[in-house]
């Protein structure tokens, strides 16, 4: 009996060690995701918050076991598993943060305070943003997204969402799939800028997480290609806003202002740019020509130039541009310059001929002609340019207004006017005052004529009436004498 009674002990004592040996093998485990280079925290759960109890996270990796921390009787040990490190123990509720995660933390964790042991399998996703999230406007985005786990790998499905206009984005470009996925975001805009939203899932295992990432894009604010009109004599005001106090850029960088004249592949550089780390520009002026300006601005993250009284050989394309680290963006505007003239000049004469010109610096797109219009005469005339020519002509027999419109999609772009003046109206003015002025003349010299005559005259008359009377004088005396003697 007694015999019985020990094999009997040993077996139920055999049982025993068997079942407290298979309790941790046969308890839940529980699956938990962590971010790298966040923080997780792992719970102990079931356990009654006995402040004193003792307690023990361990780390499970191929079958070895390492110890991260421990707590006894109000003290902690730290262990010498590989993240004991960032590891920390709340004293009260015995959970465990681990900081600044890898994917090298994913395994099974232990928490045993007393039994049933806790196991929780940690899963650790991993989240790399290509160029540490800057880019310059066009540039590709490359997102990589891990994971590791002590047990076979899901497949991930993957979503992208921009926080503020809730585009979702989604192309898995290159799957290395289940531990590897590269995703691209194509051509990246300056609105692009701002915070994304990685959604990861997963049926089997259960993941469910979002991972924010920054994304800033270095750019312009408006379009990259702008063509501007303009007649000659007009001022412009060139402008590029740049988007980077928006997105609070945080790196210094360069630009500058090019200038390419129209049909000429001359390239002047009109002023250089800096912006520095605290996001302040200075402008320096490159270039010695006189018919710009750069204008202040307020704040200074635009870059303003004026022309005052614009020229055909102003015309041409101005572009900005932004450098950073041997990466260019640029944003260019297009300067088309409009001027009207007749051949030959000056008014028209009666019964002949002129041509008038209209034309534009620089080549049209195709959406676009010029059109000569007569505003006022004797008849409505029109006349169009030919497909891709940059000018039209007319030719002009009698006077009146023209207007040359540049035309884009059938709306007025811009006009210029020109008066076609006749000759015969201002001539015959010209001869009346002529004639008036000659006749003027010619009275005026008759006068003068007359009165010099009648006087010259009267002193002729004078003079003759002095020569009479002396003669009479003379004779006189002499026959007094005569007289004399014969007595
Ligand atoms: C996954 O984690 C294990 C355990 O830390 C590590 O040895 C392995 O290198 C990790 N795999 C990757 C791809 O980081
Ligand atoms: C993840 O983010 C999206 C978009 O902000 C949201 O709709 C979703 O509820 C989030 N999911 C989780 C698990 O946080
Ligand atoms: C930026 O421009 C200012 C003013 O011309 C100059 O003093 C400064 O050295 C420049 N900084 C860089 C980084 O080029
Ligand atoms: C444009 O032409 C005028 C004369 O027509 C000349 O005085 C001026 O210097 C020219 N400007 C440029 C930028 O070439
Ligand atoms: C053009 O119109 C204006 C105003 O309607 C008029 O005074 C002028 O005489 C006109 N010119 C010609 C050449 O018809
Ligand atoms: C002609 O053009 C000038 C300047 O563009 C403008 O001031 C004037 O009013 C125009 N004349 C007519 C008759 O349209």
């Amino acid at each position: 009996m007694e015999r019985c009674g020990a094999v009997m002990s040993s077996v139920l004592a055999v049982v025993l060690v068997l079942q407290l040996g298979l309790t941790p093998i046969m308890a839940q485990q529980e699956q938990q995701t962590g971010v790298a280079g966040k923080e997780v925290i792992l719970s102990c759960k079931d356990i009654n918050y006995q402040k004193d109890m003792n307690c023990n996270w361990k780390y499970k990796y191929k079958e070895a076991y390492s110890t991260i921390i421990s707590f006894s009787k109000t003290k902690i040990f730290k262990g010498k598993a590989p993240m004991t490190h960032r590891s920390e123990m709340k004293s009260d509720s015995k959970q465990l943060k681990v900081s600044d995660l890898n994917l090298d933390d994913a395994g099974i964790y232990t928490c045993s305070c007393h039994s049933p042991e806790v196991s929780i399998s940690l899963h650790v996703l991993k989240l790399t943003v290509s160029s540490n999230g800057h880019f310059l406007a066009n540039e590709d985005l490359q997102l990589t997204l891990m994971q590791n786990s002590s047990h076979s790998q899901p497949h991930l499905s993957i979503e992208l969402f921009h926080i503020s206009n809730k585009i979702v984005t989604t192309e898995i470009l290159q799957n290395e799939a289940p531990q590897k996925y590269i995703l691209k975001l194509k051509q990246l805009k300056a609105t692009d800028s701002g915070t994304w939203m990685c959604h990861v899932y997963s049926n089997s295992p259960l993941i469910n997480q979002n991972i924010s990432f920054d994304v800033k894009v270095l750019g312009f604010e408006d379009e990259r290609l702008e063509i501007m009109y303009t007649t000659v004599g007009n001022t412009v005001i060139l402008s590029w806003h740049l988007n980077f106090k928006k997105i609070e850029w945080k790196e210094g960088f360069i630009g500058k202002l090019n200038w390419e004249p129209q049909g000429n592949a001359a390239i002047h550089e009109l002023f250089a740019f800096n912006v520095t780390t605290r996001r302040e520009m200075h402008k320096i002026k490159k270039s010695n020509h006189i018919w710009f300006e750069i204008l202040e601005t307020k704040p200074d993250n635009t870059i303003k130039v004026k022309i005052p009284k614009v020229q055909l050989n102003h015309s041409g394309q101005y572009q900005c541009q932004l450098e950073i680290n041997s990466r260019r963006i640029w944003s260019m505007r297009a300067l088309v310059v409009m001027q009207v003239s007749a051949n030959p000049a000056g008014p028209l004469s009666r019964g002949g001929k002129m041509t008038l010109l209209c034309q534009v610096s620089g080549p049209l797109p195709s959406n676009a002609h010029l059109l000569w219009e007569r505003v006022n005469g004797t008849e409505m005339e029109i006349k169009k340019s030919k497909q891709h020519e940059a000018k039209v002509e007319v030719d002009v027999s009698a006077p009146g207004l023209w207007n040359c419109h540049l035309m884009e999609n059938n709306n007025r772009k811009i006009s210029l006017n020109y008066t076609v003046e006749e000759a015969h109206v201002w001539n015959s003015y010209a001869v009346i005052g002529a004639i008036i002025g000659a006749s003027v003349l010619v009275i005026g010299l008759a006068c003068v004529c007359i009165i010099t005559g009648m006087s010259w005259q009267r002193r002729r008359k004078r003079a003759k009436r002095m020569a009479q009377a002396k003669q009479y004088l003379l004779e006189k005396k002499t026959c007094q004498c005569q007289r004399r003697m014969y007595k």
